[in-house]
């Protein structure tokens, strides 16, 4: 298990892969750290799953903070990222000044989604001497821009370009990036050309570890999953299961 950021070189070169999960609470954040993950990610995916909202264009620094803050505190080794999330970095100036508000909170890296056009904030916060991790491929922030969750690396435009925006966030020193629903071959390509790790999501199995969002892991959030993930427990089942019982029991 990883306990610190420096030792992903040595992961990304001799392995294992990288068993990496979301959290957005103390007590999830307890029990993946009590298991073992390499990482937890508070992803902004955290709007959807906990919060109700339509989608991650929603999630705000304060929420990210407060959440960003739960799952330190339920940590004892396990490396946080958490996530920069919407409209929080449109200047680098922006992109550091949040950084350091989630470093504040306990996180060991921020994450932001982008590659090319992202490299001045990706630049700022790294030369700010926070470790940076990128995100790259389908971007749930630009969803509405898009038009919908798409994946990435069917044409040979939209493979020079996920090649492009890679090649650029490893010069710019990103510790780690998220390639997510990518075509796996590409995936794959990418993981061999740069020196940062790859955590893959809808990815195939080419990268140097997997992300997953939790609450698809655990089936605690049964009205959507995506059609990569694969529960492996039905918490939706055994809550209903427990509450009816108890309502039972109450009105005898
Ligand atoms: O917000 C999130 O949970 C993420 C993962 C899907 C990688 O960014």
């Amino acid at each position: 298990m990883l306990t610190s950021l420096a030792e992903l070189l040595q992961r990304k070169a001799s392995g294992p892969k990288l068993a990496v999960l979301t959290a957005y609470d103390y007590p999830t954040a307890r029990m993946l750290d009590d298991a073992g993950v390499d990482l937890i990610l508070v992803g902004d995916s955290l709007g959807m799953v906990v919060l109700g909202l339509p989608d991650t264009t929603g999630v705000t620094m304060d929420m990210m903070l407060h959440h960003s803050a739960a799952v330190c505190r339920g940590v004892k080794r396990t490396p946080v990222i958490a996530d920069l999330p919407f409209a929080s970095y449109r200047t680098s100036e922006a992109a550091v000044l949040n950084s350091r508000r989630l470093m504040d909170c306990g996180a060991s890296a921020v994450k932001l989604e982008g590659g090319v056009s992202m490299i001045p904030q990706a630049r700022a916060i790294i030369d700010a001497g926070i470790p940076f991790v990128g995100h790259i491929g389908m971007l749930p922030q630009s969803v509405k821009e898009e038009g919908g969750y798409k994946k990435k690396g069917k044409t040979n435009e939209q493979i020079d370009r996920l090649i492009a925006d890679a090649r650029a966030l490893d010069a710019a020193g990103a510790v780690a990036m998220v390639l997510e629903s990518i075509v796996p071959e590409v995936a794959t390509q990418i993981t061999d050309l740069v020196k940062a790790s790859t955590i893959g999501i809808g990815a195939g199995s080419g990268t140097d570890g997997q992300v997953l969002v939790t609450p698809d892991l655990l089936g605690s959030f049964p009205w959507f999953r995506p059609p990569f993930a694969k529960p492996h427990a039905d918490i939706a089942g055994e809550t209903l299961r427990a509450v009816r019982e108890y309502i039972a029991e109450v009105r005898g």
